[in-house]
């Protein structure tokens, strides 16, 4: 039997997955590694760490599953987006990596949009120009640490460093390289138009390959420090949205997406690309050769739940018997709203300086309340992504849901409710890891192509409908919810400097 392995660098963790060449997950291995945030809005990592965990993760799984290194036909990676990791010219780590959720970067964008005419960012690199995007981050190293910005020779994301450290082979695939807002995202190339006007040098970033092109293979050190054969081939894979995307079987134009994770998306499947300038939607390629994506991302999904359960004393509280204290509240959290905005918010806003937000607290609300109301504010964030694709032309009724967040129940029938759209429960939810799997077994020859290799493994196996009671009770609420963000904007602003 032959066996593939997703790998997933996320933000807390990196999760090995092992798929069987028949397409059935055998089961997973996930190794944790520290997130630091020196100073409020920054959020960094240790690539070594990512590595390690990488190292880990794979001979953990094959060890657990007792799969000898000779059945693995291939690997696939995916990874957090737009995380910049800084290599000088030995391929050693200049500075801990910066994360797609800092928000360091926003003198940086300014830059950008007055140095790039606006025509030009939009034809070339097709998306707003965002603090979490990788671009400003080479800017901000250029302006503020100058001696390590001296050092700068190669600029990789996370998946694509630790394939670095698995093949010995520097190469960025597509579906992540769009993320930086340095590529031609139509044309598939590095953007001369884009970077020469900034001073950013084009061979700082290494060749471009495909998602499901192999990209190198095992090392004889890496083989020694995962397990794995030398000569395993590793496959370019993909950002870990267009990965879940493939893992969830959003693979045709039409179909979208619900992301539950730290962050939270929401996604829809393109066959042509579209650039939307409206409310921050972001549009890159997706793991389908020469196919397309568009997305609103909202910072703290996920995140604003790990914050409250933490911030109650909760921690050590599973997440089922949290959410079972906001069953019992009505919708509506008895007139609390909550805005999900802790590290800024990208869609619809694009505002570093956002944040989160009770409105409503009264001294009668308790702990199930104050739950609902994030679980319920979360919901209003994605409802403002669906308005924006649907405004962008998306017309699907319903929404794949994965992510951690996607197993409550309960956060499937809000999310259902506020957003009057049905909750696809899938077969196998693991996410980006068994996109990256599955890559794998495509770049290896094992499947087809993507979009049939994906449909044949997932399959929607029970669906959520919007409460229509709670649907009455959502529709005004999102209202109020909507005006609170213009309303609360000079004041977010007027606190940023105290933070
Ligand atoms: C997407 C984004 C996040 C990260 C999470 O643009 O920044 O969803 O990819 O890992």
């Amino acid at each position: 039997m032959k066996y593939l392995i997703g790998l997933d660098v996320g933000t807390s963790a990196v999760k090995a997955l092992l798929l069987s060449g028949e397409g059935a997950v055998v089961g997973s291995h996930t190794a944790e590694y520290p997130l630091y945030s020196p100073q409020p809005g920054w959020s960094e990592q240790e690539p070594e760490d990512m590595w390690r965990a990488s190292a880990e993760a794979v001979r953990g799984l094959l060890a657990k599953y007792s799969i000898s290194a000779e059945d693995v036909a291939g690997v696939g990676l995916s990874g957090q987006m737009h995380s910049s990791v800084f290599l000088d010219e030995n391929y050693q780590v200049i500075r801990r990596a910066i994360l797609w959720n800092d928000v360091r970067t926003s003198a940086q964008c300014r830059f950008i949009e007055a140095t790039v005419a606006a025509d030009v960012l939009r034809e070339e690199v097709c998306n707003p120009v965002l603090e979490g995007f990788t671009l400003p981050k080479v800017l901000w190293l250029k302006d503020n640490e100058p001696e390590n910005y001296a050092r700068l020779r190669w600029l990789v994301l996370p998946k694509d460093y630790v394939r670095f450290r698995l093949t010995g082979e520097l190469a960025m695939e597509v579906s992540d390289a769009a993320g930086m807002l340095m590529m031609n995202v139509r044309e598939q190339v590095w953007s001369k138009p884009v970077l020469e006007p900034l001073g950013v040098d084009p061979e700082i970033l290494p060749p471009i390959i495909g998602s499901s092109d192999v990209g190198g293979t095992i090392t004889a050190e890496a083989a020694a420090a995962t397990g794995l054969k030398p000569g395993t081939p590793v496959v370019g894979g993909g950002a870990d949205n267009a990965c879940g995307a493939v893992g969830s079987g959003v693979v045709v134009p039409g179909r979208g997406m619900v992301s539950i994770g730290t962050s939270g998306v929401i996604l829809a499947h393109l066959a042509a690309p579209k650039i939307v300038t409206e409310g921050t939607v972001h549009m890159f390629n997706s793991c389908v050769p020469d196919e397309f994506y568009m997305m609103g991302v909202n910072l703290s999904s996920g995140l604003s739940l790990s914050w409250l359960r933490k911030r109650l004393g909760l921690e050590e509280v599973p997440y089922d018997v949290i959410t079972k204290a906001a069953e019992a509240v009505p919708p509506g959290s008895r007139g609390l709203v909550f805005l999900p905005y802790l590290s800024g918010e990208r869609t619809p806003h694009g505002d570093a300086n956002a944040r989160g937000t009770f409105v409503g607290l009264s001294a009668t609300h308790d702990q199930g309340e104050m739950i609902r109301a994030v679980m319920e504010g979360v919901a209003f964030g994605f409802r403002d992504s669906v308005e924006l694709l649907r405004s962008a032309g998306w017309n699907g009724t319903s929404l794949r849901a994965l992510g951690g967040g996607a197993r409550s129940p309960l956060w499937k029938k809000i999310i259902a409710s506020v957003t009057g759209l049905t909750l696809d429960e899938i077969n196998i939810d693991e996410g980006p890891a068994l996109g990256a799997a599955i890559l794998a077994g495509v770049g290896t020859g094992i499947y087809g192509d993507v979009r049939e290799a994906s449909d044949s493994i997932i399959k929607v196996v029970r669906s959520v409908e919007p409460d229509e009671e709670w649907g009455k009770v959502y529709a005004e609420i999102y209202q109020v919810y909507r005006d609170l963000y213009p309303a609360l904007k000079p004041s977010f602003d007027r606190l940023a400097k105290f933070a």
